[in-house]
């Protein structure tokens, strides 16, 4: 028979038991005996030795490496994608690629499937789309692999079996919302479906390669709105491996894939491609890809070398600076920190006497191009500044540096790629704090300095 769990325990002594007692029967004290919650009556139940044994030494946990580590990663076809990965699909890992709707994740799937199903076993599920759809797509991409099989459904239970089945070294879901699991209520692409349909998918992954076959890699296709705000991959983020996302304007064929989740590899590294007639290329040369367009005449734009990983990209940051008409001026800004940018006006507004208290003000960071550090401040505030005074920025200059609240100026990172890449791209002077005095170098302590020197 089963043992009873206790139910209740006594506050003074701490012992449990599974009737209530008016009297303590260990410690002998009085109306002691309370009735515990369910977490703390599932901590009593534990016995002693099972707590024990959850645990072990640091130095003697077994220093195997995990099982999906032992086979060499699936390359992806792209070497792009799989430097954003950390060097390739980990096998037995799952992939969330994240994305709008017409952004590309089918194409990038079809085309990853066409590559990887050239030499190993590959199934591609669509639930979206029939087989003599995906069919014509791997056609048009050149992707149709001898080792690729497609299969249409949404029943996440039969795609667990296929991964589990151990046929398949990739097997490619496209996509979580349209999967059902029978038993789970809820409709497709609710919280419920997708959370147990990717549990389920997840969980027979993992136990692939247990059986000394190799692992089944997995990747799953999540559809995203423009604020992140469907059910499902932001939800499904913490059951998986790796997350992708793949952003770009769908109106224009430059894609970024990013990974904002890796277990196998760092989260600062992108990849650029660009949608074409025949799928997805990869940029050979990117680092002047977002400032192709630039017209370097106007007032309001300053590019400045960024870092992204191990890449230094040229982004152009614009500004556009109008009297408001407004009670409260307007504040748009995108491809960058709206705070730091706020911060940066302020300092433009304390330090340097410009008021812009009573101007809109708009910054825009081109291409789709997206600034994440600090040391683009110093090419904001120009952007600002030349706006506000209807002077250009010098066309062959760039700028770098972090500025800070008192409006000086605080030197970037990795100062020697960016400046020999510039210059590679026919940028002649770098405007910036910091030592050295290279050629084409204006070096300067203070934000005021900086607007002197480059917009006289
Ligand atoms: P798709 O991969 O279907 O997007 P998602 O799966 O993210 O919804 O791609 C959508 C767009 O890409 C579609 O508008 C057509 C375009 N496209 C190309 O420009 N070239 C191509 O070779 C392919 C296959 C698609
Ligand atoms: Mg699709």
């Amino acid at each position: 028979m089963a043992k009873k769990t206790p139910a209740f325990a006594c506050t003074a002594c701490g012992d449990t038991f599974t009737r209530w007692a008016g009297r303590c029967t260990s410690c002998g004290e009085l109306n002691t005996v309370k009735e515990m919650n369910a977490g703390e009556a599932q901590v009593a139940a534990k016995g002693r030795e099972q707590v024990r044994a959850a645990a072990t030494l640091a130095t003697e946990a077994a220093d195997a490496p995990a099982p999906q580590e032992r086979h060499p990663r699936l390359t992806s076809g792209m070497s792009e994608i799989d430097r954003v990965l950390g060097g390739g699909l980990v096998p037995g890992g799952v992939t969330l690629i994240g994305g709008e709707p017409g952004i590309g994740k089918s194409t990038l799937l079809a085309q990853i499937c066409g590559a990887v199903g050239r030499t190993l076993s590959v199934l591609y599920v669509t639930a979206e789309e029939s087989t003599s759809q995906v069919r014509a797509r791997l056609e048009r991409l050149s992707s149709l692999a001898p080792h690729l099989k497609l299969a249409a459904t949404g029943d996440a239970a039969v795609i667990a079996g296929a991964i589990s089945s151990g046929d398949y070294r990739l097997v490619v879901v496209d996509s979580i919302q349209l999967l059902t699991l029978d038993g789970i209520e809820g409709e497709p692409g609710g919280v419920a479906q997708c959370r147990s349909c990717a549990a389920t998918l997840v969980e027979a992954t993992k136990r692939s390669g247990r059986d000394g076959r190799d692992p089944t890699t997995l990747m799953i296709v999540g559809h995203v709105t423009k604020d992140g705000g469907l059910a499902g991959p932001r939800m499904l983020e913490h059951l998986v491996d790796t997350v992708l996302s793949f952003e770009g304007d769908r109106y224009q064929d430059l894609r970024v894939v990013r990974a904002v989740k890796n277990r196998y590899g760092s989260t600062n590294d992108l990849a650029l491609l660009r949608m074409g007639g025949e799928g997805l290329e990869q940029v050979a040369d990117p680092t002047g890809l977002f400032i192709a367009d630039r017209d370097p005449g106007v007032a309001g734009s300053c590019v400045v070398p960024t870092i992204e990983g191990n890449r230094c990209l040229l982004v152009e940051v614009q500004a556009l600076v109008n009297q408001t008409e407004y009670p409260q001026p307007v504040r748009k800004v995108a491809g960058a920190d709206q705070n730091r940018v706020a911060m940066i006006l302020a300092v433009l507004s304390r330090r340097l006497r410009m008021p812009l208290g009573q101007c809109d003000v708009f910054v825009n960071v081109t291409s789709g191009a997206r600034i994440q550090e600090p040391a683009a401040d110093l090419a904001i505030a120009l952007a600002v500044a030349s706006a506000w005074r209807d002077v250009p920025v010098p066309a062959d200059l760039v700028a770098l540096g972090e500025v800070g609240l008192g409006g000086e100026l605080r030197p970037a990172t990795r100062y020697d790629l960016r400046a020999s890449e510039a210059r590679r791209l026919g940028f002649q002077r770098l405007i910036g704090p910091g030592a050295g005095t290279g050629r084409g170098r204006l070096v300067v302590a203070r934000l005021g300095e900086a607007i002197d020197a480059a917009l006289g």
